[in-house]
Formats: C-alpha cells, structure tokens, sequence
C-alpha cells in the first residue's frame, strides 16, 4: 500500500511538473483525476499517508479562523517604474553603464500577487503574502492546493533552507471562464485576473482556492541564494531544475536598445499571451552588481518596471446618453470626464443595455473604472463605491424616446428596448438613411453622417427617396459644404440610382436583412415585386430564412410607410439589372424545397445541403406546405411531426445518400 502511494504520488506531481513547468501535458485529465480518486481512498484507509507533501492537500482541507503573520527575513521589495524609452535610458546611466557593461535579464511583469515559498530540504513548508514588504500572511494551506507550485523539488543541490519568490495568478482563460460560471450562478463576478488570483489565494477556505484557475512563476530568491549561481538568470534555469515554472519569455539583453526590443516584442504580443501583464522587467543579471547596486527605500536600484500604458484608469461619470439607432435600438452611452487609457483619451463608452446599468449599480457622479484593453472598445467594468458622492443619481433608463417621445419597449426575453417611432422618429430616420447611403448599400459617395444629420434637421429630407429631389443650390448652403462638393455629392446621389436588387434590399434597412440574406432573397425571388408579394411560408423557403427574418420581411413590406418610400424611390429612376433564372432546369432536384432535421450520422448537417443545393434544390430551415422533402436525421423533433401534419414526403439518412448517389 506504502508503496502503491508513493508511485500515485509521483506520477501524480510528474503530471503536474510537465503541464505547469514544461507546458507538455502528457496524461489526460481523466487519468489524473483517477489516480487522484485511488490516492484519496489510500490515505483514507491510511492517514498516516496523508502528508502535507502529499498531491492530496491540492484539493484543500479545513478552514482556518485567521491567517497567521509571517514575517519576512529578507524584505520583499517593490519596483520603481519607468513609462519611456528615455527614463528607460537614464536608468541604464545610473545603473550598468557607470559599472560595467553586462547583460539584462528581461521578463514579463505577471499582473497577480507577490508570493515567498519556504522550501526546508525541499519541502514546501511555508507560503506567505508580500503584505506590507516586511510582514505578509500565511497562506501555505492555500498555496499548497497550486498545482502548478511543486510540493517537493526536484534533483538536488538545493539550499537546506530556500526561499523562492515569485508570481500567483489567474491565466486570462480560467480567468473568463471562472466569471461566466458565477455569472451563470448570480455571483460576484472579479473585474480582473489580480483581482481573481488576490480573491482567491486570501480565502481562510483552502478548498476554495483550490477550485480556483491559479498558477504560478518564479522570478526570484529570498534566502539561500547565496549558495546559488551568480547570475540572476542562470538561478531561474536552476528553480525551472529543480521544478518550478519559470516563465518560458525571460531573455537576457544588454543595453536599453536590447530591452526595448524585448519590451516592443512583448507589447505585440500582449493580447495573444495566456496570463495578464502590465509591463516588463529589467533585471541586471550579475548578482554581485545587484549587491553592489543595493537598494534606495523600498525598491533595488538594479531592477526597473518598464510598464505598458494603462489599460485602467478611474474618471467620473458625469451623465448617461441615450442613443437611438436605426432600428430603434437604444444604447445607453456613458458620458466621461476625459481619461488617457490604454493609449487615447476616452470620454465616452456604450453601456450597452439597462441589464448592464443595473449589473454596474450605476449613479451619476460615480467615479468609475473604465478599462481600454488593445484594439478594444473602451468598457466601464466597475463602480468604485468608496467614492461615491452622497448625492449620487441613479441613471434612469427612459420610458419614452429622447427624440421623438414614442414609447420605448421592452419585448420579453430581449435584451434591447426599442423606441416605438418607427419611421417618425427624427432618430430612427437619420440612421435609416446613413444606412441608405453607406458604401455596402447604395453607395452614396461623399454623403457622410453629419452631411444626413444636417438634411434631416432642416427637413431638407424625411425620407432616402427625398435625397433624389435634392436640389444642389440648397445643399450648397450648408455647413462645411460649397459648390463644388455639392455637386459632387448630387452627381454621387444621381449615380447610385443604378444599382443591384440585392443592394437595393439591403439598402432598404429592414431588420435582421443583412448583405448575405439581401442576396439570397433577391436569387430565390428574381424581382422585387415578388418579394413584396411574398407570404411568410414563401419566405422560408430562401436560403438561412428562419422565422423572425420572415416576419421582419413579410412585416416590413406591408407597412405603409414602407410602400410609400419604395415606391418614391422606384419613381425617382431606381434601376437594377434584371437578374436571370439560373439555368436549372437539367438538375434533378430543381424547384425541389428540402428541410433537413434531426443529426445525421454520416456527414455534417451543411455537408448534406451542399449536396443538395448542388442538384438544385432549395433548403429551408422550417417546414411549411411547399416543403416537398423532410430529411430527418436521428432525434429528430418538432420538424419532423410537422412535416408528418402536412403529410410531407420525410426521408431518412440512408434514402438521402441512396437519392445523393443515384444523382451525383
Ligand atoms: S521582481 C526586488 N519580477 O511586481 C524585485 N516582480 O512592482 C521585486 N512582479 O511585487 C520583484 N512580475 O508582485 C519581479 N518578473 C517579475 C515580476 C514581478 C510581476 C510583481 C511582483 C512585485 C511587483 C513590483
């Protein structure tokens, strides 16, 4: 039995050591699970196995009241920073250049929690906080349950007693998926990885640290270095020896020009990297320079934090917009005291629904902590509640329309609330015809936003039919307009009157019709006037029409507002070329609507449509009664009884591979 666990033992922490230390998992997790299973029933019939070295104290054991202190013999020290190229050079100049050129050792700054780990013998004994530098809490129960931080190192050589310092924290993956489990649950969700790895290795409950995604890099020694190599760097490679992860990006460079290159390489890198950073580190790799450098207050005069601009500033909330986009949608808009984040200044950011001011427990005069990650758009992610003002308003989502005071809904289930106007709605109508005009609709060239804005609010135009009755003596008036660009945009406007049937139904803006479904209609259809006389059931029938769309068509095209601006625009000159019926007529299945269900067994379900469409059929995605074939796959559900209602044809898998072959 003794035997039988110690080999679980090792194995167990040689999975460990090539997931976290050699990035190489070797055994599946239901493997490692098992022999953790076998471990804990051995040491249940034998507690005298259950050691604190043994992979078993991973899982966690009994809370504590109180963490104890622990006092640090050698003082965990923090970092003085530089933001430039420049302060980055004059670092160099007081440090290495008036000693001796030499190499920098340069790593990543992990955004997480400052731990020292007390190996006695190469056993893991202690684990503490940094805390305040001098004094930090015990968290050795906790620390234990790291899978990535050995229990007992390995080979040998290592000091009787050795501190090894280094990084806890939570890998952006763990990080997401952590979130969206507790947002599942109604949870508290953490802002951020920091503050998800300090959440999380602070819990007076070990087993729940243990459930949480925490990991761990070496970047230092406390004690017992001086019985270790004289350089920085070749220390980490002997930590990575002797078990413990290093992080794989640590290089040596010499002079600020190798370090920037590093710094530039890793500010790439950034967003693709597994763990939050928010900077570099510089390290001179000599150790008997770093002593001879020694230290000014709380920080070594021979490492410098190079740090990547913020992705997180605080600023105020001075007031809450509500924006009404084309279809009515309102977005909430969060109005800024300005702030350099992330790289620009932000002064505003969408908050995207009520769901979301509600989540955030928003007040006007807030102060609010708005992140800008790379290539992102600004977020507000939280409140900071220390500082909120005694006469805080509560942002109040409308019930009636900024512009136009129609009622605003909220239709069951759905995120969005909609201003009612429609079409009346000044708002509604600017976006409806910005939509009108863009580049992937009628390709309106020179007709920008501001130029709509200021047609709509001289009532110049209610309509994109009306931009056809523009005269251009009149656009020539407005602001930031003249002659010339006048007549460019009316040559432009003229121009655009020849188009596709397929632009022209996109550019038409009705809900959920995007390029793809504009093109698909305008091939199943042939001409507009079959689209506006289409029911329901025939719209289904085109490819990716699902329901909603269909009722968004079939609705649209029976408005009277609707009618009115299409018509306008046909008698305006609107023109496309007529598109011809694809020769089909050969193909076995023309005309032929197909509805597939359930799974199929031998091929992917869009792999049997392509066969499909290749002979000519059509399919759709409900059943109706111009459906000819049901294809119903195994657990096939409601399509299937619909199909049995209106007495459709239904075939199964091996009739469609039979039918597929005998045509192909
Ligand atoms: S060295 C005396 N190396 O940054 C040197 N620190 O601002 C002390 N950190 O408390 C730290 N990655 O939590 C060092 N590669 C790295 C680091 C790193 C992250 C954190 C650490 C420290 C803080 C100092």
């Amino acid at each position: 039995m003794r035997d039988r666990h110690q080999v679980l033992c090792a194995k167990i922490e040689e999975a460990n050591h090539q997931y976290y230390v050699l990035d190489k998992p070797e055994i599946p997790d239901a493997e490692y699970d098992r022999m953790m299973i076998e471990l804990t029933a051995i040491e249940a019939c034998h507690p005298e196995l259950k050691t604190t070295t043994s992979p078993s104290v991973r899982v966690g054991g009994q809370p504590l009241a109180v963490f104890k202190p622990v006092s640090h013999r050698i003082p965990m020290l923090s970092l003085d920073n530089v933001f430039s190229a420049e302060d980055l050079r004059a670092w160099e100049l007081r440090t290495c250049k008036s000693w001796l050129p030499g190499s920098i050792c340069c790593e990543p700054k992990i955004d997480g929690l400052a731990v020292s780990l007390i190996y006695v013998r190469g056993m893991l004994v202690q684990a503490a906080t940094r805390g305040d530098g001098a004094t930090g809490e015990d968290v050795t129960e906790n620390v234990r349950t790291i899978k990535a931080i050995p229990l007992t190192l390995r080979g040998e050589g290592w000091p009787r007693l050795l501190e090894v310092r280094g990084e806890v924290f939570m890998p952006k993956a763990g990080f997401e998926a952590m979130n969206a489990k507790a947002r599942v649950a109604g949870e508290k969700v953490f802002v951020n990885p920091r503050n998800a790895a300090a959440g999380s290795l602070r819990q007076l409950d070990s087993r729940i640290t243990a459930s949480r995604p925490l990991s761990f890099y070496a970047y230092g020694i406390g004690e017992g270095g001086e019985m270790m190599a004289n350089f920085h760097s070749e220390r980490l490679a002997q930590l990575k020896a002797w078990g413990l992860p290093v992080n794989p990006e640590v290089m040596l460079k010499v002079e600020a020009e190798g370090c920037l290159g590093f710094y530039n390489d890793i500010l790439s890198r950034r967003a693709e990297l597994p763990y939050e950073i928010d900077g570099v580190v510089y390290k001179v790799d000599a150790i008997h320079l770093q002593q001879e450098l020694g230290f000014v207050s709380r920080a070594p005069r021979w490492a410098i934090a190079h740090k990547f601009p913020a992705q997180e500033e605080m600023t105020l909330l001075e007031g809450v917009d509500f924006q009404v986009g084309r279809t009515g949608a309102i977005t909430p808009v969060a109005k800024l005291k300005p702030v350099f984040v992330g790289g620009v200044t932000v002064s505003s950011s969408t908050l995207h629904n009520a769901d979301e001011i509600a989540r955030l427990d928003l007040m006007i005069g807030d102060t609010v902590i708005v992140r800008r990650a790379a290539d992102v758009i600004p977020q507000v992610v939280s409140v900071v509640k220390d500082l909120r003002p005694a006469a805080g308003v509560p942002v109040a989502f409308p019930d009636q329309c900024p512009v136009c005071a129609s009622t605003i809904e909220r239709a069951e289930g759905e995120a969005v609330a909609r201003c009612t106007g429609g079409l009346l709605c000044e708002a509604q109508r600017k976006e409806a015809i910005k939509h009108f005009a863009s580049r992937k609709a009628m390709n309106v060239d020179g007709l920008g936003d501001k130029l709509v804005e200021q047609l709509v609010d001289r009532s110049m135009i209610r309509t994109p039919a009306d931009l056809f009755n523009l005269r251009a003596g009149e656009v020539a008036e407005l602001d930031r307009m003249g002659k010339q660009s006048a007549l460019k945009v009316m040559a432009a406007i003229a121009r655009s009157r020849n188009t596709t049937l397929p632009r022209f139904l996109f550019a038409l803006g009705i809900r959920e019709v995007g390029e793809a479904t504009a093109i698909n209609l305008a091939n199943h259809f042939l001409s507009l006037d079959a689209i506006r006389g289409a029911s329901v059931e025939q719209l289904l029938e085109v490819t990716d029409v699902g329901a909603t769309v269909a009722t968004h068509i079939y609705s649209f095209m029976r408005q009277p507002h609707s009618n009115e601006v299409i018509d306008a625009l046909l008698a305006a000159g609107i023109q496309w070329p007529a598109i011809e019926r694809k020769e089909t007529a050969e193909q076995p299945f023309s005309g032929k609507v197909f509805v597939l269900t359930g799974t199929l067994s031998t091929m992917t379900r869009q792999a049997a449509e392509e066969a499909l469409r290749m002979l000519g059929a059509k399919v759709a995605v409900s059943v109706s009664s111009r459906t000819h074939v049901v294809v119903a796959g195994s657990n096939a559900g409601s399509k299937l009884k619909d199909a049995e209602r209106l007495e459709i044809e239904v075939w199964d898998e091996e009739k469609l591979i039979q039918e597929i072959g005998v045509h192909a």
